[in-house]
């Protein structure tokens, strides 16, 4: 997975560019890179790591034709070398490339040049274009045609003032501005600049300058294409070319928790903080994964403010005997707003008049309409059934609700904001992993909610009969079903709990149970696999660790044939009792 980013204006482009690479910083971050024209010949700027290592190495750079990528790698290491773009052998060519040129053994025996500078198949591409008779765009039509796989391509050639595109099963879109046109992976780069995009279909091509986009067939013949109107689309579009939305989603993670930071510390008003502080007690109500986001949102208000707190799931709250309080604010959580067990719930609060608030992840939802205050969450449209996105978005935009009820400065959580990536989870783990069918994830206070949660993942898409355990729970009857066969997951994030998970992995190894250790530290005790965390603050760690466990149940899911974003019996929104 890769992002692409081209454009051509009268002005200097190369910050557009490298700010549309930045937005496109999800689909991969291994190395970055732009080729532009300077003089009618092709320059190269390449570099290793995130986009603000290549921006640092173009702050003189002025050009106003500029192609960019950032690489997620899939053919070669990640090195400057195999960085996008990449030239042809005579230097005529340059191209940046998402997707697979599946034969690119074969097509490299058809080049005159036996000499490369990359291990990548994009680098043979190039040559393979460079080579091809004809205009600039027949160079390219009649390379396509040779190319078995997936490609979006952005082209420059020498001496030219334009850049050309072309589309195979990886997605592409063009926007035309003032004076400048811009193409890109993916379409939430031009959500705040642009109007109107176009939508490349497959084996279509595109000749762009700094006023208009020229569409082609496959054959070269001139089409017409619609405009897609960028206002009729979520700021995270549906547009993707993972396999599954459940994957694009969980990588989606560190974007949407970077933009719910810069709401959330923008100038922008959501709510009333002194008429929020004077309540005394806070209640959350939701269902699935969105009650899991209550349990480690009423632990931020504890901790951080001091104040009281339940937490019920809608469907119990409704036939519970509560008592209620003027003096307590009602938080609903939903991510789709339509729950209809909360709205119920969130009906019964209003008709007592008593307050209460949505945290929703949709602008218009019958709970918005039900609620005194709303705090939006920014994951954007989440599609696949399991929620990933939307869940770490309610964790953060609760802790960023805490601590602005605590009076605590939100500055703080920028690093955390700008460094959170989603981890890899290394194939040998996974395949030493996939022996197992009973599973059970334990973890003590946050790390509890954790193990919920991630045991709710594996159970909706791998259909695997999990549990996730409190750590001192164990041994009052889980641990009697531990054997040698079972595998428990023990996730331990909190310095001061770590000893007590240390005797909570005693317990299960002497009952032949194997351990995987989901952590930041070193513990003293054996484990028999582990995921290494990175170090955040103890009350982020949450939102770290939910991840591995998400992408878990993912490779067990399609590893056992399903389909994670559809799983049986289940569904997105869940609007009957
Ligand atoms: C369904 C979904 C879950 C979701 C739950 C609550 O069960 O499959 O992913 O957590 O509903 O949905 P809500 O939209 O209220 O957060």
């Amino acid at each position: 997975m890769c992002g692409i980013c081209a454009g051509i204006s009268k002005e200097n482009m190369i910050d557009e560019i490298v700010g549309g690479l930045k937005k496109l910083e999800y689909r991969g971050y291994d190395s970055s890179g732009v080729a532009y024209i300077e003089n009618g010949k092709i320059k190269v700027v390449k570099s290793v790591g995130q986009i603000k290592n290549l921006e640092k190495k173009l702050a003189k750079t002025c050009a106003n034709i500029v192609i960019g990528h950032t690489r997620w790698a899939t053919h070669g290491v990640v090195s400057e070398s195999n960085s996008h773009p990449h030239i042809s052998q005579d230097g005529k060519v340059a191209i940046v490339h998402n997707g697979i040129i599946e034969n690119y053994e074969k097509l490299k025996t058809t080049l005159k040049t036996k000499e490369f500078y990359s291990q990548t198949d994009t680098e043979v591409l190039a040559n393979v274009i460079s080579q091809m008779p004809g205009d600039n765009l027949q160079k390219i039509v009649s390379a396509c045609r040779e190319v078995v796989g997936s490609f979006a391509l952005a082209v420059m050639f020498e001496n030219c003032k334009d850049i050309f595109l072309a589309k195979r099963n990886s997605p592409l879109a063009v926007a035309i501005g003032d004076g400048e046109v811009l193409a890109s992976s993916d379409i939430s780069v031009f959500a705040e600049k642009f109007e109107f995009c176009y939508i490349l279909d497959d084996d279509e091509f595109a000749r762009i300058n700094s006023k208009n986009v020229v569409f082609f067939d496959k054959n070269g013949k001139k089409i017409e294409k619609n405009r897609v109107f960028l206002k009729n689309f979520d700021f995270y579009s549906d547009f993707s070319d993972e396999k599954y939305f459940m994957l694009k989603e969980v990588k989606e993670q560190p974007m949407a928790i970077r933009k719910t930071f810069f709401e959330y510390t923008s100038d922008k008003k959501f709510f009333d903080l002194q008429q929020l502080k004077a309540f005394k007690s806070f209640h959350f109500i939701a269902c699935g994964t969105a009650y899991h986001s209550c349990l480690m949102g009423a632990r931020y208000i504890r901790h951080f403010c001091k104040k009281e707190t339940h937490v019920s799931l809608a469907s119990e709250f409704k036939y519970d005997e509560n008592v209620l309080s003027k003096k307590c604010l009602y938080i609903f959580v939903s991510q789709s707003g339509e729950t209809a067990d909360t709205i119920a719930c969130a009906k019964m609060i209003k008709e007592k008049g008593l307050m209460s608030m949505g945290i929703t992840n949709v602008s218009y939802c019958t709970l918005n309409n039900l609620v005194d205050f709303v705090l939006p969450t920014f994951a954007g449209r989440e599609v696949a059934v399991a929620s990933t996105k939307a869940y770490t978005c309610q964790l953060f935009t609760m802790l960023l609700f805490a601590l602005m009820l605590a009076g605590k400065d939100l500055e703080t959580l920028k690093s955390f904001v700008l460094d959170f990536n989603v981890c890899d989870l290394g194939s040998d783990i996974l395949q030493s992993l996939f022996k197992f069918k009973k599973i059970f994830f334990v973890g003590r206070e946050q790390d509890y909610v954790t193990s919920l949660e991630g045991a709710l993942k594996l159970k909706e898409i791998a259909y695997l009969n999990c549990l996730g355990i409190a750590g001192g729970e164990l041994k009052h009857g889980t641990l009697a079903l531990v054997d040698d066969e079972t595998l428990v997951i023990a996730i331990s994030t909190q310095t001061g709990l770590k000893e007590k998970m240390e005797n909570v992995i005693e317990e299960i190894r002497a009952r032949g149970g194997k351990v995987l250790l989901v952590s930041q530290f070193e513990h003293n005790t054996k484990v028999d696999y582990k995921i290494v965390l990175p170090v955040h603050e103890e009350c982020l760690m949450p939102i770290v660790s939910v991840v591995p466990l998400q992408l878990l149940a993912l490779e067990f899911c399609v590893r056992l044939g399903f389909n994670p974003d559809k799983p049986r019996n289940l569904a997105k929104s869940v609007t009957v009792e």
